[in-house]
């Protein structure tokens, strides 16, 4: 498989007057073309830090990226200058919010939104662009589209806005889309709606997407492979079927056992992690997780453990994958969770019918 986008050992903090927070702490991943990752984790932990890199959209100052590549079809995008940056973010790369009106300027008719970047980046005439404009309105879901083109964005609905947010990411047909938490604040039957038309452009489109999400219902849906993050670094990487049925960093079994999911109605057995994530203006020695590992040994609060290879695939750091380690379980809340997801893991989870 082709890699499209490679991230190497990236390092960014913010310079604060608490000092310097590590936010993101040497974390290296790739996504191949056409494939979805998932990035799931604590709040905090890093994962809007990372994509906001990719794209280059961390305030600097505060933010500084202090080390690291980010590899976009071989170019390293560290090294480029912002102006252009700004071409590839209007043509390459694509990126969606939870709050479609952070990115979607609320003086200016979504029509004229989407044609902007037409006439930018694709040297569309004014009347090509609006023709286009239409059919990526339609394509997204939006009724009446020749209506809608000349509407402002606060005459649409909460779904409508966030599917004209997709149209103005697509409208470049971007190779890579980042998604951050795009549907949490639209309900189960729109988000559905959403991430069946993500998939379905992807499809079409062969688009990469990076895919940050709280709801394990979405990662098991749209995810071919996740990342779990914890302060700042990815602390477990596999297939979702790796993650899934064979989670080996106690983090990922917390995590797992805490991050709801939409489609079902467990939300009263989900246990948050005890205890919170480390300081990361002073981040501890060893493995940040310790503190907070039931399973944890004297090594985790000296030594930061490796990257143990799993499989080809799957990558976890945590001593317990060490050979002279003791073979410890994940807890039975967490095999219980499981398995009440798997069980309908392979019927689609989150995209069904409302009733
Ligand atoms: N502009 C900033 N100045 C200082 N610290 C920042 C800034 N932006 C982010 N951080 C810090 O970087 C760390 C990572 O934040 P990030 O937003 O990436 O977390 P996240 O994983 O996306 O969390 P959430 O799930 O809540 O969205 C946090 O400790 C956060 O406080
Ligand atoms: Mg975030």
């Amino acid at each position: 498989m082709e890699k499209l986008l490679e991230v190497k050992n990236l390092e960014v903090s913010f310079q604060t007057y608490g000092g310097e927070v590590q936010a993101v702490r040497g974390v290296s991943f790739h996504v191949n073309k056409g494939e979805t990752l998932a990035i799931v984790g604590e709040s905090g932990s890093g994962k809007s830090v990372t994509s906001q890199t990719i794209m280059r959209l961390i305030p600097m100052p505060p933010g500084k990226i202090k080390n690291g590549q980010i590899l976009f079809n071989g170019e390293d995008l560290v090294k480029k200058t912002d102006k252009e940056m700004e071409q590839i973010r209007g043509k390459d790369i694509g990126m969606i919010f939870q709050d479609p009106m952070t990115s979607l300027n609320p003086t200016m008719k979504v029509g004229k939104q989407i044609m902007e970047v037409l006439i930018k980046h694709q040297n569309m005439s004014p009347a090509q662009a609006k023709e286009r404009a239409i059919e990526l309105l339609k394509l997204v879901g939006i009724p009446m589209p020749e209506k809608r083109v000349n509407q402002y964005p606060h005459e649409f609905s909460g779904g409508m806005r966030q599917r004209a947010m997709i149209a103005v990411a697509l409208a470049s047909n971007p190779k890579l889309l980042i998604a951050d938490e795009p549907t949490t604040a639209l309900d189960v039957t729109i988000q559905a709606q959403i991430l069946e038309l993500m998939k379905d452009l992807q499809k079409k489109m062969g688009t990469s997407i990076i895919f940050i999400t709280h709801d394990l219902g979405v990662v098991a849906n749209m995810a071919d492979r996740v990342a779990v993050m914890y302060a700042g670094k990815i602390v477990e990487m596999g297939t979702v079927d790796e993650i899934f049925y064979d989670p080996r960093h106690p983090y990922t079994w917390g995590l797992l056992a805490s991050m709801p999911s939409l489609d079902s109605d467990d939300k009263k057995e989900l246990a948050a992690i005890p205890g919170s994530p480390p300081d990361l203006t002073n981040p501890p020695k060893g493995d940040a997780f310790a503190p907070r590992n039931p399973y944890a040994m004297r090594i985790d609060f000296e030594q930061e453990p490796p990257l143990f290879k799993i499989s080809d695939t799957h990558y976890a750091a945590t001593w317990l994958l060490h050979p002279d380690a003791p073979k410890v379980e994940p807890p039975e809340a967490v095999k219980k969770r499981l398995r009440k997801l798997s069980s309908n893991y392979d019927k689609p989870i989150i995209v069904k019918e409302s009733e």
